[in-house]
């Protein structure tokens, strides 16, 4: 049915769990195959980035883990968020014909709101990759008043945006294939490809963001993502800095997509 060589091959779906990444990291670490994928109808302690909780009800959302050994240089491992953000804004494309926005490094949103969020967590061996563990989340089918208080504005769904009920054994089987595909392009090393259809759906280029980095904010245009998904920004001072780690911040801006 799926039709895959490695990503959702072995496919353990479970109806609750703490967090889908959690189980996932203990199955790399006992030594699960390549693309063995964790599916949780609901996550009590949904994970996201920056120690943040995720929202995971049941029976809403496509809450996965997929477990991935690429063997690259570490230079190129932030291309992974990217290429997932790719895979899923295309399946959302193909299956419901909506646009997603690609906000660097790692969220998908609509109207400046997110719709789906990755979090990716890595294992080394004396300084070698073991293991990723590639979380994604995205929100299907809540409605508006499903949302807890603190995201109502800033998160949605698919349904809100499209007003249809999706239905997500769909949606999970197109995000599974386009992953594939998407990744096996990153292992072919054809990161232009990756790159071009990243920038392709990022709406921020050439425009005055805001990064919250370790260091404090920084303000300046966007010009680019370089060849290992880092952010060229270029300050007030022309001075361009690159980044590998922040979060665009997207308070005062005006709307996206
Ligand atoms: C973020 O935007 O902060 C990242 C959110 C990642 C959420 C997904 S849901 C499946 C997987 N399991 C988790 O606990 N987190 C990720």
């Amino acid at each position: 049915m799926l039709g895959n060589k490695l990503i959702g091959r072995t496919l353990l779906a479970f109806n609750k769990l703490g967090s889908s990444n959690e189980v996932a990291k203990r199955l790399a670490k006992k030594q699960a195959s390549e693309g063995t994928t964790i599916l949780a109808e609901q996550q009590t302690g949904g994970r996201g980035r920056q120690q943040k909780k995720w929202f995971s009800p049941p029976s809403t959302g496509l809450w996965f883990s997929v477990i991935l050994k690429p063997q690259c240089h570490l230079d190129r491992l932030g291309l992974i968020s990217l290429l997932a953000c790719v895979a899923v804004s295309d399946a959302v494309k193909s299956e419901l014909g909506l646009r997603l926005a690609h906000k660097w490094p790692n969220d998908l949103l609509s109207h400046s709101r997110k719709v789906c969020g990755i979090l990716i967590e890595t294992e080394f061996t004396s300084q070698k990759l073991s293991h990723l563990v590639l979380g994604i989340g995205i929100n299907v089918n809540q409605m508006a008043a499903d949302f807890p208080e603190e995201l109502m504005d800033t998160a949605t769904s698919l349904r809100m945006e499209t007003g249809v009920l999706v239905d997500r054994r769909r949606l999970l089987i197109a995000v599974l294939r386009a992953l594939e595909k998407c990744y096996l392009n990153f292992l072919q090393r054809r990161f232009d490809l990756i790159l071009r259809k990243w920038r392709d759906g990022c709406p921020f280029f050439q425009r005055t963001i805001s990064v919250a980095t370790d260091g404090g904010r920084v303000e300046g245009l966007l010009e680019d993502i370089d060849e290992f998904g880092r952010l060229c920004l270029r300050l007030p001072s022309e001075r361009t800095i690159v980044l590998s780690v922040g979060d665009i911040l997207l308070r005062n801006m005006e709307a996206i997509r």
